[in-house]
């Protein structure tokens, strides 16, 4: 056998040919790794008093806050679309908000009807709600304000009470948006105590503060306020964006301390976090791409500097190629009607 031969032949033709796989749309699509579904999204909805009113956020194009005949009307429209789990924001009214959120324990407050309402026209809709202080805060912090600070163990009981007057309420899973410490341990505490056994957390344990939430604090009013000696920002507690192990032991610690579901917050910019995350933990990942991005995406292709769509897809496809088992996203409506 001519040994010198085999050798030619093997460096004049390619072993391997990678563009086979891509050469039509057919077999792309037979070895296509990441694929969106309905199943994968949280629709947010923001809901104001009154009645028939269906308001859009200037800052988030084609979104809107609703009031409760409208949320109805929505949720059930989610249905159609196969959108099966919602996560709910109040704009609360201005005389109602203080320091400490006492109106965020009101049990017939706009948060408690709204939840009721869901369960109303939808009972199989999984109902995710909002735990934090701000849109209740005068000083539109996440936290209760005490001697010049944020502080950190009386809003945690304080998350834990309006926990508890959710699950009362009807709410599937609470979503505690605060990173205050431990306050995690504290609101799965009080659920047991209070016999709210099948009542989930989904934490926000890798949050960072971004300055891609602006369009939601416009739509809902909750921007931090000017402050003889408190920051104007959530650096206090929301997370420092130069930094990638401190998201590993936010999310360890909230499994540790009783959360079912772990949340990345936001998305695109953070999909390093996403991956590490997915792989430090074995309960499911959830990735909240934020107003900010859908604010960015809106606004490009409304110059027509970028394809709506095309752009919509690829990120929201890559949040879910990073890791994330789930996704809150404002463009949930969208991608589903798309892809049906
Ligand atoms: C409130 C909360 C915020 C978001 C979700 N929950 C704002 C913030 O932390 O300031 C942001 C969501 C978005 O930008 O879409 N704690």
């Amino acid at each position: 056998m001519n040994l010198n031969f085999l050798m030619v032949q093997k460096n004049k033709y390619m072993l391997r040919r990678n563009r086979r796989l891509r050469n039509n749309e057919s077999i792309r699509s037979l070895v296509r790794e990441t694929i969106l579904h309905p199943n994968d999204f949280i629709v947010p909805l923001f809901i104001v008093e009154g009645s028939n009113i269906k308001e859009e956020i200037p800052s988030m194009p084609n979104y809107f806050r609703m009031s409760l005949d409208n949320i109805e009307k929505e949720v059930k429209e989610l249905q159609r679309l196969n959108l099966k789990s919602v996560l709910l924001f109040v704009k609360v009214l201005d005389n109602l908000k203080d320091n400490a959120g006492k109106e965020a324990l009101n049990p017939n407050g706009l948060m408690q009807r709204a939840i009721k309402t869901v369960k109303n026209v939808a009972p199989e809709i999984i109902i995710m709600t909002d735990v934090a202080l701000d849109p209740y805060s005068i000083y539109g912090h996440d936290g209760i304000i005490e001697n010049g600070q944020i502080a950190n163990d009386s809003t945690a009981n304080f998350l834990a009470e309006m926990s508890i007057s959710h699950a009362q309420a009807g709410a599937d899973f609470v979503a505690p948006s605060d990173m205050m410490d431990g306050r995690i341990q504290t609101i799965r505490q009080a659920l047991e105590q209070n016999n709210f056994i099948n009542t989930g957390i989904l934490a926000y344990s890798a949050k960072y503060a971004s300055a891609h939430y602006g369009p939601f604090r416009d739509a809902l009013d909750s921007a931090p306020v000017d402050l003889m000696d408190i920051p104007k920002d959530k650096k206090t507690y929301q997370m420092d964006y130069h930094n990638r192990i401190e998201a590993i032991r936010e999310t360890v610690m909230d499994v540790k301390e009783g959360a079912d579901i772990v949340m990345v917050k936001p998305g695109i910019s953070y999909l390093d976090i996403v991956r590490e995350v997915k792989n430090a933990v074995d309960v499911p990942v959830a990735v909240y791409q934020v107003s900010g991005e859908y604010a960015m995406i809106k606004a490009a292709s409304e110059r027509g500097w970028l394809d709506h769509d095309a752009i919509m897809m690829e990120q929201t496809t890559s949040i879910k190629r990073a890791g994330a088992d789930m996704i809150a996203s404002y463009f949930a409506k969208d991608i589903v009607k798309l892809i049906s």
